[in-house]
């Protein structure tokens, strides 16, 4: 049977985005945090709306089952939120859980059912020590090929950047030249986990150890930090600690509206004009490692949906759990060719003011990955961005199409979404 190219019955607006600060919060439970950003959602609102109008929820999360044992976390959502007895659905994607929830809210508003649901992506990890945090996440693979090897994901990603290594030209330097790009993004963010610059990050540990009476490292710039195994030790080889995404806490907030009823919320809606989701093997059965055929088949259903391609995509916030994984995505989402998407960071093509910006934001790497919450956390970003409103690290040129890609696992699960003000 041949499918029908995938539309929306209707058309969904975002009118309102929120989204708590990402970091390690040692006081704060998942709710407290997602409270913060529904908070902010709400004051984001232009025109103002009763709260009592949002007729469900969706929650993306990963695991606070094993995080925080806490289960069946969506209705404390909506017990929190004051939105108790509105259904409220938590949906489990891994990495991807957020992307997935808009695209539930999507589909909810779509079919009719809904007209006002609250998106919400959540995660609170650091309460675990890191070696804890690192088996909870690799449940996310196949555990019963992949973990028994001894994967987990600094591993996989490690692979991906071998095998991309092998193909291409890339070399460890390539990939680091995301991070601190990405670092340099997070800088402007103060939603950021890191909200520094490497180079700042740099002159702590110099001053540091000035101050101590140490013997100064002698770093003469921030690339010879990044090769110093002391300051910027391998995980995986070729991934060390800055091509790492950190453990973090934190939750994002959305409010998706129909498109019938947008401008009753603001004259400033984002519409979501496209939604691509697919699915793939895990890691171990694949024959290519320098692609994620699911991102690939995702976007092509978000472009197909929205009538765009990628030529038209102004800024996007992509995936970057790892600088690897930034690289294949911009060539996944049709940006670079194949084997040309780690020169566009050391070209500058994919900074803040370069043609093609990618992570504003500062990235998973520097604004933080608390895991569930991401996908959301990308949204919101491309929300502010879109409507001029995202301060110091605000994109050139007014844009008015954005994109967010969300990968859980190792690509086993991609959602792309694509976003135009209009
Ligand atoms: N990038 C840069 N610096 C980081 C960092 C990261 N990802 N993670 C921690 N740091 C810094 C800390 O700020 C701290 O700096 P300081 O000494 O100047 O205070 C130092 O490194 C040690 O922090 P700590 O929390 O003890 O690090 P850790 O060794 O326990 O954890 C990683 C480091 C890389 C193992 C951890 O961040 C990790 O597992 N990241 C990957 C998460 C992941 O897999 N997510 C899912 C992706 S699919």
């Amino acid at each position: 049977m041949t499918h029908k190219p995938h539309t929306l019955a209707r058309g969904v607006a975002i009118v309102g985005a929120g989204m708590s600060k990402f970091g390690a919060f040692p006081g704060k439970a998942t709710r407290d945090l997602f409270v913060d950003a529904y908070q902010e959602m709400i004051t984001s609102v232009d025109k103002g709306f009763d709260p009592k109008d949002i007729e469900a929820l969706f929650i993306g999360n990963y695991s606070s089952d094993l995080f925080e044992n806490q289960g069946h976390t969506a209705p404390i959502m909506a017990d929190w939120t004051g939105l108790a007895p509105r259904a409220a659905t938590r949906i489990e994607n891994a990495c991807a859980s957020g992307g997935t929830a808009i695209r539930q809210g999507i589909l909810a508003i779509a079919s009719g059912l809904y007209d006002i649901v609250l998106v919400g992506g959540i995660e609170k990890m650091t309460d675990l020590a890191t070696d804890r945090v690192t088996d909870t996440l690799a449940t996310a693979s196949d555990t019963l090929y992949e973990t028994p090897a001894g994967f987990t994901f600094p591993g996989f990603y490690a692979a991906m950047a071998t095998a991309y290594m092998h193909r291409y030209d890339a070399t460890p330097e390539s990939f680091m030249r995301v991070g601190l790009k990405n670092h340099e993004n997070g800088a402007l963010n103060e939603k950021a986990q890191f909200g520094a610059t490497i180079r700042s990050i740099m002159d702590k540990k110099l001053a540091a150890a000035q101050a101590k009476g140490k013997p100064l490292p002698g770093w003469a710039d921030e690339m010879a930090f990044l090769h110093d195994d002391r300051s910027n030790p391998v995980i995986a080889w070729p991934m060390r600690l800055f091509d790492c995404s950190p453990i973090s806490d934190g939750a994002a907030a959305l409010l998706l509206v129909s498109e019938d009823l947008a401008r009753q919320f603001t004259d400033t809606p984002i519409y979501i004009t496209g939604s691509g989701q697919a699915s793939d093997v895990a890691l171990h059965d694949r024959g290519d490692y320098t692609r994620l055929c699911a991102a690939q088949l995702a976007a092509q259903e978000a472009y197909r949906m929205s009538g765009l391609t990628p030529a038209d995509i102004q800024l996007a916030e992509v995936h970057d759990c790892f600088t690897i994984a930034e690289v294949i995505a911009t060539e996944d989402l049709g940006f670079f060719p194949a084997g040309h998407g780690f020169r566009a960071a050391e070209e500058g093509l994919t900074s803040r003011l370069g043609p093609k910006p990618i992570n504003a934001s500062g990235g998973l790497k520097s604004k933080g990955h608390p895991v569930g919450a991401s996908g959301t956390g990308q949204a919101v970003e491309i929300w502010k961005q879109l409507r001029g409103q995202a301060g110091t690290r605000q994109v050139n040129g007014s844009p008015r199409v954005g994109l967010t890609h969300n990968v859980g696992g190792t690509g086993q699960t991609a959602v792309v979404h694509i976003y135009e003000r209009r």
